[in-house]
């Protein structure tokens, strides 16, 4: 059972001014994983906060994935993706290379998002973009690797380490 934290980014949601269509988007993407949503919450793009939000989360060791949705875009206000690093202690760029590479065959607006990924401690946090659509689109593409992603993260699979470990 995976534990999921969704951090809505918008600053528009935040104020009230529209309703959380993404936030859902990822809930309904990942219903067919066992997961279960322990920690959710609408923030402003503000990179502070955001940060703050993805350490403090991630720390609490309640969450085994946070997923981001919105803020990686080319805007001004767009601070996602910096937020994100600079929490994470390893990037983990393939999951949203594939995001990009897989989506700009339906649509090449989509890589206009600067999403990235990463781990810090055991928790493992993806920026999506904002678009309920974009939302769906990218999720199909990193959803079937996620299961054995964590198993590495979490230590739960160790083959991976011995291998590392026999390189020093
Ligand atoms: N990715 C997919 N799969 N589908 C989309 O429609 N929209 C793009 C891109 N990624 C899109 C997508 C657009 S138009 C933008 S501006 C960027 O995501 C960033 O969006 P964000 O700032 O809401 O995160």
């Amino acid at each position: 059972m995976l534990n999921l934290g969704i951090l809505t980014i918008s600053d528009k949601g935040w104020r009230g001014q529209r309703g959380d269509e993404s936030g859902k988007a990822i809930r309904d993407s990942l219903s067919f994983l066992d997961s279960r949503v322990v920690k959710y919450e609408v923030i402003p793009d503000e990179v502070d906060i955001i940060a703050s939000k993805l350490a403090q989360w991630a720390d609490e060791g309640s969450v085994d994935i946070i997923l981001t949705t919105g803020g990686t875009g080319l805007s001004p206000r767009d601070v996602t993706p910096e937020a994100t690093l600079s929490v994470v202690d390893k990037v983990v760029p393939g999951l949203t290379e594939a995001m990009r590479a897989q989506n700009f065959k339906v649509t090449p607006l989509a890589i206009l998002s600067r999403a990235v990924a990463g781990i810090r401690g055991k928790c493992l946090i993806i920026n999506l973009p904002g678009s309920p659509k974009a939302v769906g689109e990218c999720l199909r593409v990193i959803l079937p690797v996620i299961p054995h992603a964590m198993e590495i993260v979490t230590g739960e699979v160790t083959e991976h380490v011995a291998l590392d470990t026999k390189k020093d």
